[in-house]
């Protein structure tokens, strides 16, 4: 094997997806821990809190090196080299939160035993679904009394509409949780407040009931027989194609708190979890041992420093060897670029890179070149990875400067700032008035901040009571036919015409009374 498939080996770069609370800094920090990444529990946490209110966020956002360092983070377990992408949640979800998937070869997505699947964590699935993206779940707080585990799976193949099938198995939960049972290795891993792992063999259930017999009482024991032998009767089994194109998920239990389950799931999960794959470009298929040099931005993040509007490109490493100092072509414009101060993040530092591979994420400085989906190749006119979808934002404002004489500089701001991708922008049909398009709420505040701060221009911006918008795929329909008292036809950034619906009813009455026209929740 050569350098480069070697080094592609080696590489899984994932995003952790749940609903605020599940546990995904918990379990982010236990793995960076393993990892030897960071040396006490509590540095990510620390960073999270900072996050909650908008104050805050600008406050973080001045210390940008973290901020900056939080969104990838990389490490190194057993000679995988290992990158994990943040998916901002809480407040400061955004177009961002859904972009990053774009960048991932799989995903962990973490359910709280005692609240099943959860509204975000709904939304961020459809995404990975839609794209194929391999899913593992880890089911979380076993330490806590939660949903009976075959509960879960019907909940989880019911609502996410996946197959599900567990690696391991809980014994008992809450006050009665004595650890789980690996059905892959068959061995038990035994739940104690040492916190240290404890693995014993247990080929068969009369061994399983030798060795639990010590630590759980009868039911405990009677109840975990009678479901293993239903899951290897009834249960899916486990389908290494159906995992790779997200359509079954292997399912783990765990306590992030204490780190119970965390090395485990996480050498199974370098195990199962596919590395870097083929990407579709514009001329057909590429792998990542090509040797060519390619990827494409999926995130930008702006400096706050008025003083210096200077930016970070996020760039995912698709094929090639990226070395330092090394000249590379900007597909959309055609020009060469080289890739200034190309910087890799751990997690609590960022280092100049030497060279990475596919898989990686490298953060490039930015002078205003980029934009979220460009690609770029070792050589020109080759190839591109095609647009980044556009999402539905979910809340829209009407905005417009406070002083009609800041025009000039409210346009031009609010262009860069929606070319960033955190905001979409929306004209009204007849009087070109402009709508903010978000969706997290935080962005609205963020924008006003940012438009004042970089473009002098204070905002006044109004809610508007629209939740859902969709583009108009149908051609030539007439304007009568669009409009109606609780909707609104707006124009996109690309001028595109999109519906702006008040909610789910709104939105079912409006096709049902049109049951000819073509609407896309997102567009390319
Ligand atoms: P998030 O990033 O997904 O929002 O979740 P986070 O890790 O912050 O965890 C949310 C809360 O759940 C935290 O409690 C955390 O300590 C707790 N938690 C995480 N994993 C487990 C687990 O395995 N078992 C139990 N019982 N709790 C868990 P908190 O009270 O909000 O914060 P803190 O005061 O503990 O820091």
């Amino acid at each position: 094997m050569g350098k480069l498939e070697q080094e592609v080996s080696r590489r899984k770069t994932f995003a952790i997806i749940s609903h605020p609370d599940a546990g995904k800094t918990t379990l982010t920090e236990k793995l960076l821990l393993l990892g030897g990444a960071i040396r006490t529990a509590g540095s990510v946490k620390s960073r999270k809190s900072k996050k909650f209110a908008t104050s805050d966020w600008m406050e973080l956002e001045k210390q940008r090196g973290i901020s900056v360092t939080s969104s990838v983070m990389q490490f190194v377990y057993d000679d995988f080299k290992i990158n994990i992408l943040d998916t901002p949640g809480h407040q400061d979800f955004s177009e961002d939160t859904y972009r990053t998937l774009m960048a991932v070869d799989s995903v962990v997505m973490i359910i709280d035993a005692a609240k099943g699947v959860e509204a975000q964590t709904l939304k961020l699935f459809k995404v990975c679904r839609d794209r194929g993206i391999p899913i593992f779940t880890f089911i979380n707080k076993l330490d806590r009394q939660g949903k009976e585990p075959l509960e879960l799976f019907e909940e989880l193949e019911e609502v996410l509409g996946i197959e599900t099938c567990p690696v391991n198995y809980p014994i008992g939960m809450g006050q009665s949780f004595c650890g789980v049972y690996d059905r892959f290795k068959k061995e038990i891993e035994l739940y104690d407040d040492k916190k240290e792992e404890t693995l014993l063999p247990a080929a068969t259930l009369e061994d399983l009931r030798s060795v639990l017999s010590k630590v759980a009482d009868e039911s405990t024991i009677g109840q975990l027989e009678e479901e293993l032998l239903l899951l290897d009767e009834a249960g899916n089994p486990f389908d290494e194609e159906a995992v790779r194109a997200g359509k079954q998920t292997p399912v783990f239990f765990g306590s992030a708190i204490s780190s119970f389950g965390v090395p485990t799931f996480l050498r199974h999960f370098l195990g199962l979890a596919p590395g870097p794959a083929a990407r579709e470009t514009s001329k057909g298929q590429i792998a990542p041992t090509e040797p060519l040099f390619s990827g494409f931005i999926f995130k930008i993040q702006a400096n706050m420093n008025p003083a210096h509007r200077d930016r970070i490109a996020f760039l995912r490493i698709c094929s090639g060897k990226y070395e330092k100092g090394m000249e590379t072509w900007l597909d959309r414009t055609g020009k060469a670029v080289k890739l200034a101060q190309p910087q890799q993040f751990f997690a609590d530092s960022r280092e100049n890179v030497e060279e990475a591979y596919p898989g990686d994420i490298v953060g490039i400085y930015d002078p205003g070149v980029y934009q979220i989906g460009d690609t770029l190749c070792e050589a020109k006119d080759t190839f591109n990875f095609g647009k980044l979808p556009t999402f539905p934002p979910e809340h829209f404002s009407k905005v417009r400067a406070k002083t009609a004489l800041k025009q000039k500089h409210f346009i031009k701001g609010i262009e860069q700032l929606a070319q960033e991708g955190a905001v979409q922008i929306y004209k009204t049909e007849r009087f070109e008035e402009y709508i903010l398009g978000v969706v997290g709420q935080l962005q609205f505040d963020v924008f006003k901040y940012r438009m004042e701060a970089e473009y002098n221009v204070e905002l006044d911006i109004q809610p508007m009571s629209f939740h859902i918008a969709r583009w108009l795929m149908s051609e030539d329909v007439p304007r009568e036919a669009l409009r109606s008292t609780t909707n609104m036809v707006v124009h996109d950034g690309q001028d595109r015409p999109v519906i702006l619906f008040e909610n789910e009813f709104g939105l079912n009455w409006f096709q049902q009374k049109n049951p000819e026209i073509q609407l896309a929740e997102s567009i390319v």
